[in-house]
């Protein structure tokens, strides 16, 4: 059997950006180190009941003492492309003011490594931990936080510059305000929808002014950001599925890609949650929305499941019972839906005017075992096909994407569920901190391999077909 044989259907088109994807305080740890200051997660970790098993960042997977081993290791899968985050309060540990040199020298080799390596780097700028200064004055309720986030994204780009391949502003800002200030289960771990809404507002605005700053500073890279869509389906023909359908899909899809894609909030929406939360729920300012809605070069996704749903809770309108449909599930008990992702895409071209696309995050948790140097994650190479699969038809149907990146490099902090939930294509022990690529990274390799020899194949023999089948 030919080694591609598995991945022989999936071949993309030429110049497709095949990578992985880390966060800084899943995977980073040297907490204390070189001058970071604390993050809403340090602070989030250390109250009871917050983490499963009250498990906290500090060490993770080491990464920041790591550096050139996990280098090395992204170079041996064969990645083209590596996309990670800057941990804000390593570069300006207050928030606002003194840059910690150290901390961008941290960035700037694992730049150049990268690209010593001849892998692409992709930055986020924000992937969920805010400076604890900033917190403690108001956090994302506040809009000076979007200012001071501006400032940030304006340091990094100033220094990482144009070596830089993509600056996404935020990582999925539905998490930061509703996960983190509705539903209370991410830090800051509040529950008051008036706080999240302005969180809604000031993420938005930060995600604008970055976006210019970043620009400004590096004009040759790309700019956007990433949002997390999950597809909502009902369970049933009732009205009270619909309903609780298309209250899901305004909350969980159309609350930042209207603003970001079309410069305005879902009226719908605000109209309901004014009646049920009060008025005034956006501190909108004038101009605010031109801002949020500047260009974009690029929008990133990140899909891992759909809900079905059944009816909204009890005197509720943000929250909604579920039920499960698919036979398949991850060790998260999110649904194993890959259509979800083609529809995802095709409805995202019907209803918006797009700039190209990235999947930036896509992947599973699975309860993954090393018996002898191996770990034989089965479950998720068919998770990770099928996906990409789901990719290849959308993307045959006309939508533009350039690229994917598999959650997750290693094996990580998985924030409030600690270190309990593996999605790595790599496995860490976290006794030894030793890595071991799973099956699912050989698999991962080949399929890269695959699509780079096609392509190989394809400039000496034009008219040929770009599938080997
Ligand atoms: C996404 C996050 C990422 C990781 C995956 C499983 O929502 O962006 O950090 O936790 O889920």
């Amino acid at each position: 059997m030919n080694k591609h044989h598995m991945s022989a259907e999936l071949i993309f088109p030429k110049g497709f950006l095949f990578g992985t994807a880390t966060s800084s305080y899943q995977i980073e740890g040297a907490a204390l180190e070189d001058g970071r200051g604390p993050s809403i997660w340090d602070a989030f970790c250390r109250q009871l009941g917050a983490v499963v098993n009250f498990e906290n960042g500090d060490v993770a997977c080491d990464h920041y003492n790591r550096l050139e081993q996990d280098l090395d290791m992204i170079q041996q899968l064969g990645m083209q492309a590596y996309r990670f985050s800057v941990a804000w309060p390593r570069v300006i540990p207050e928030g606002r003011g003194a840059v910690n040199e150290l901390g961008l020298d941290f960035y700037d080799r694992l730049v150049d490594g990268l690209l010593k390596r001849g892998i692409e780097p992709h930055v986020t700028l924000y992937h969920w931990d805010l400076p604890l200064a900033l917190h403690q004055t108001g956090g994302w309720t506040i809009r000076s936080t979007a200012e001071a986030f501006c400032e940030y994204a304006g340091v990094v780009a100033g220094r990482l510059g144009d070596r830089v391949k993509s600056y996404s502003t935020l990582n999925e800002p539905f998490c930061s305000a509703i996960l983190g200030y509705f539903e209370g289960v991410h830090a800051p771990g509040l529950q008051d929808m008036g706080l999240a809404m302005r969180a809604v507002h000031h993420l938005l605005l930060g995600h604008g002014l970055a976006l210019e700053a970043t620009r400004a500073k590096a004009p040759a890279a790309s700019h956007g950001i990433v949002l997390n869509f999950t597809p909502g389906y009902p369970a049933d023909d009732s009205e009270d599925a619909h309903r609780a359908t298309r209250l899901h899909d305004l909350i969980n899809n159309r609350l930042f890609a209207d603003p970001i894609l079309s410069g305005k909030y879902p009226a719908d929406l605000i109209e309901l949650w004014s009646a049920g939360y009060g008025d005034n729920l956006l501190p909108i300012q004038q101009g605010d929305m031109e801002i949020i809605s500047r260009p974009l070069d690029f929008l990133g996704i990140n899909y891992y499941t759909r809900h079905v749903l059944t009816s909204l809770k009890d005197g509720d309108t943000a929250q909604f019972n579920m039920t499960t449909h698919d036979p398949e599930v991850t060790d998260m008990d999110w649904a194993i839906y890959p259509l979800g992702l083609t529809e995802l895409l095709l409805r995202l071209q019907r209803e918006y005017l797009l700039p190209p696309l990235f999947i930036m995050e896509n992947g599973m948790a699975c309860r993954d075992e090393l018996h002898n140097g191996v770990v034989r994650d089965g479950a998720r190479v068919s998770y990770l096909n099928r996906h990409l699969a789901a990719l290849l038809l959308a993307m045959a149907r006309g939508v533009q994407v350039k690229g994917y990146f598999a959650w997750s490099l290693m094996d990580n902090f998985e924030w409030a569920w600690g270190y309990e939930k593996r999605f790595g294509l790599v496995y860490v022990d976290y006794e030894t901190l030793e890595r071991t690529p799973k099956q699912s990274a050989l698999w991962y390799r080949d399929v890269i391999a695959a699509n780079f020899d096609a392509h190989k194949h394809s400039e000496h023999s034009s008219g040929e077909a770009l599938c080997p089948r």
